[in-house]
């Protein structure tokens, strides 16, 4: 399907039905495919939470405006931006420069200048 279809035909969800599963396999594939979104410098500066327990959903569902479908859904993901992870020290960005160094990409010592990178980034925005 071309791809302006796509964006044509997707839509926000409003009902779910909560005698269906989403089997792990699935979710991993869901989440895999997300991931595929660009980040500065492929940091991807995110991390997932993900409720199947109900009580958790009840919580959640209180916490926005009282949705149905936050409990209906069989699983919600939570996806919080790492707003430290360009940041010394952040494991993912500490594991994202050594891999890039690894892999030739980055030389050890433009370790500094990676680091003061962001300055161009929402760094400043936020
Ligand atoms: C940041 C963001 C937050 C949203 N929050 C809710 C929400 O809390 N409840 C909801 O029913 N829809 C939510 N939506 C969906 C929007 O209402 C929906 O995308 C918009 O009405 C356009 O409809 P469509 O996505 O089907 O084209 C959200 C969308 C975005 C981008």
């Amino acid at each position: 399907m071309e791809f302006k279809e796509v964006m044509k035909q997707r839509r926000a969800v409003n009902f779910f039905d909560s005698t269906q599963d989403v089997t792990e396999t699935q979710l991993k594939q869901i989440i895999e495919t997300a991931a595929l979104a660009p980040s500065g410098f492929n940091l991807q500066p995110w991390n997932i939470i993900v409720l199947r327990d109900q009580e958790k959903k009840e919580i959640l569902r209180k916490l926005a405006w009282d949705q149905p479908k936050i409990t209906d859904a069989p699983v919600v993901l939570i996806v919080l931006g790492d707003r430290e992870g360009f940041k010394k020290g952040n494991s993912g960005f500490e594991k994202d420069f050594a891999e890039s160094v690894k892999a030739g990409i980055m030389k050890q010592e433009q370790y500094d200048w990676f680091i003061n990178a962001d300055q161009f980034s929402l760094r400043n925005v936020i």
